[in-house]
């Protein structure tokens, strides 16, 4: 016998950043797997009711083996299955590859009820900024037509619209009118989350809710003109999906995780 879920809950977890070894990647910040680790370890505590979790791109900073088998080890740990997307520090195939063979999934398309999940690449190899290939898009529309009967979360590791951070801004999809005009193309598409800013961000395009994720590492400060980091603690985003196509959203920043190294 069957129940159907009123709701389902994704969860987000962004930029790990992982390094070549356990330790700060830059003067000043934390450790990242230690970062991680306690992010996981307020997952563990609180599940949230997770039904699928989203690690959406920067992996890792250097993208090699170990680090990428590190990562899946960490996120060996959350109580239910993970899809992963790569993000501009990546090696999209390596991570692919390790992701796969840990038992998960990576970009493609979940089904969660009356919802489909969609991951997407926007890596643009050699460059920081994203892009979301022809392809892509296409694979897009075909798995929103081939589901008719579901409400659509997209997925992707560079924001497809600026977020008020002149530096940021330069660094997002190049071609994110494109896939504004995509989504909204589909009025089923509900939500659109990405990494890349490490921060928190809600804002509405037309009838998507585009939503932004702060980073397991550590935290751009929000509206910046120059980079800029923010002293706050790390966090990540719980998102309930519910059968009537409404998203109900919230961050949740975990203790003990604010960088000791930056000014309060
Ligand atoms: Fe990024």
């Amino acid at each position: 016998m069957t129940t159907e879920q009123d709701s389902f809950t994704v969860v987000q977890v962004s930029d790990p950043h992982l390094g070549r070894q356990p330790g700060p990647i830059r003067d000043g910040y934390p450790d990242s797997d230690a970062q991680l680790a306690t992010v996981v370890d307020d997952i563990v505590r609180h599940p949230h009711g997770a039904d699928l979790f989203l690690v959406t791109g920067d992996l890792a900073e250097d993208p090699e083996p170990p680090v990428y088998q590190r990562l899946t080890d960490h996120l060996a740990r959350l109580p239910a299955p993970i899809v992963a997307l790569a993000g501009n520090h990546d090696d999209r195939g390596l991570a692919r590859d390790t992701f796969v063979s840990a038992g998960h999934g990576f970009e493609g398309e979940r089904v969660l009820g009356d919802w489909l999940v969609v991951g997407l690449d926007s890596c643009w190899p050699g460059h920081t900024a994203g892009w979301v290939r022809p392809a892509e898009l296409e694979r897009l529309t075909d798995s929103i037509e081939r589901h008719p009967g579901h409400w659509v979360l997209v997925a992707v590791h560079h924001p497809p619209a600026t977020v008020g951070s002149r530096w940021l801004d330069r660094l997002a999809l190049t071609n994110g009118d494109e896939l504004l005009t995509a989504l909204a193309r589909q009025p089923r598409v509900r939500t659109c989350v990405f990494g890349h800013i490490h921060q928190g961000y809600d804002a509405m395009h037309g009838s998507v809710r585009l939503l932004g994720c702060p980073s397991t590492l550590v935290q751009f400060l929000p509206e910046a003109e120059d980079f800029a980091l923010e002293p706050v603690e790390s966090g990540y985003r719980v998102l309930h999906l519910h059968r009537d196509g409404r998203v109900e959203t919230e961050l949740r920043r975990v203790p003990g995780t604010r960088p000791a190294g930056l000014p309060a």
